[in-house]
C-alpha cells in the first residue's frame, strides 16, 4: 500500500475479530449472574468513551440499573472527560471518572450506586429490609481496566464464603463496603468492531495488539487525529512549531518526526517504523499530554 495515500479515508482503518461462539458465551455468563445483583457497573476507557462500550449493553441487561465508570481518567483530557459525565447523566447514567492505577475517584462508586438505586434503596426501607445488602457486577470490552478495578476495590475487602444462593466457586462476592457487595470476576464483552474507525480507535489506546495492525499506517491516522483536535499538544512534544500543520498528512508529519530524532536506516532513509512505534508509545503513555478521541456530540 502507498503510504502517502489519504489516511483520512474512513475505509483505511483496521478492525478487529471476536468469533459468535465466544460472544454467546460471555453473553450467557451475564445472563446468568444479573438475577443475582442489583446493578451493573459498566467500565470504559475515558480516552474513548464510545467505541470503549458494548453496541448491545442495554439488550443484554435489559433494565438492571446501571452506572457508567469512566476509568485511565488520568490519561484523558479533563474537560472532556466533565462533558461526558454531563452526557451520562443526562440519559439517567450516574456516571464517575476513576483511576484504578491510582485509585483516585473510587470514592465515587458505592454514592453512585446507591444514587441509581435510590428508589429501590427507598422501598426496602419502607418494607423494614433495613440493611439489605446491595450487589454489583463489572462488565466491560477488553483492557478498559476491569481486573485492576476489582483488584483495588476488593484489596482489603472480605472474600464472602457462606453457603447462600449466587456464592459458587465461579462467583464469589467481596465486601467493599457497608452493605455492599462485588462480584469478584467481571463480564467481558465485545466492542462494535464491525466499526472500522472503532477497532482503530481502540488499536490506538493499544487494546488492540500491535502485531494485528500495521503501525506505520495506525500512528500516520493518528498524528491527523492529533493535528486536527490537539494542535498545540502535537507541536509542543515533537517540535513541530515552524510548520502549519494544516498542510500535512499523516506520514508526511511522520516522517517529519523520525527525521527530527534520527531515527534513520542505511541509506539515510527515515525509518518510519521505529518513529510509528514512539508516536504510539508516547500517545498510550500520555506523554503527548491527556488526550480523549470523542466527544458527546459523536454520540448524538
Ligand atoms: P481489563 O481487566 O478490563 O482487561 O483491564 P486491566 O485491568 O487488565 O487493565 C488493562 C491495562 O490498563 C493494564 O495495563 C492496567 O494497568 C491499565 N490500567 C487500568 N486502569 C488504569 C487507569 O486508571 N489508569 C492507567 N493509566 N492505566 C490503567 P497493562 O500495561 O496491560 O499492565 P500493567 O501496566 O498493569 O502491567
Amino acid at each position: 500500500m502507498n503510504k502517502k495515500q489519504n489516511y483520512r479515508k474512513e475505509e483505511n482503518a483496521q478492525s478487529i475479530q471476536w468469533f459468535p461462539g465466544h460472544m454467546t458465551r460471555t453473553r450467557r455468563r451475564i445472563e446468568k449472574c444479573l438475577p443475582l445483583v442489583d446493578a451493573v457497573a459498566e467500565v470504559i476507557d475515558a480516552r474513548i468513551p464510545l467505541s470503549s462500550r458494548n453496541p448491545v449493553l442495554g439488550s443484554i441487561i435489559k433494565g438492571k440499573p446501571r452506572v457508567v465508570l469512566l476509568n485511565k481518567c488520568d490519561m484523558a483530557d479533563p474537560d472532556k472527560t466533565s462533558r461526558w459525565i454531563q452526557w451520562f447523566r443526562g440519559k439517567g447514567i450516574p456516571a464517575v471518572a476513576v483511576d484504578c492505577k491510582s485509585g483516585r475517584g473510587l470514592n465515587g462508586f458505592i454514592p453512585a450506586v446507591q444514587e441509581v438505586l435510590k428508589d429501590k434503596i427507598e422501598i426496602w426501607r419502607s418494607k423494614g429490609m433495613v440493611g439489605r445488602v446491595i450487589r454489583v457486577m463489572i462488565v466491560g470490552v477488553p483492557n478498559v481496566g476491569k481486573s485492576s478495578l476489582i483488584n483495588r476495590l476488593c484489596k482489603g475487602g472480605k472474600a464472602d464464603v457462606a453457603d447462600r444462593p449466587g456464592v459458587t466457586r465461579q462467583n464469589r462476592w467481596f465486601t467493599i463496603g457497608k452493605g455492599f457487595e462485588l462480584l469478584d470476576t467481571p463480564g467481558v464483552l465485545w466492542p462494535k468492531f464491525e466499526d472500522k474507525l472503532v477497532g482503530e480507535k481502540l488499536a490506538f489506546t493499544g487494546a488492540v495488539k500491535d502485531d494485528v495492525v500495521d503501525t506505520e499506517h495506525l500512528a500516520s491516522r493518528l498524528l491527523e487525529f492529533l493535528s486536527e483536535e490537539y494542535p498545540k499538544e502535537l507541536k509542543a512534544r515533537y517540535k513541530l512549531d515552524e510548520i502549519d500543520l494544516s498542510e500535512y498528512q499523516g506520514y508526511e508529519l511522520l516522517e517529519m518526526i523520525g527525521k527530527k530524532r534520527g531515527m534513520l536506516v542505511s541509506g539515510g532513509e527515515i525509518n518510519t517504523e521505529r518513529a510509528s512505534i514512539a508516536v504510539l508509545d508516547e500517545f498510550r503513555g500520555a506523554v503527548i499530554g491527556r488526550i480523549t478521541l470523542e466527544t458527546p456530540r459523536e454520540a448524538e
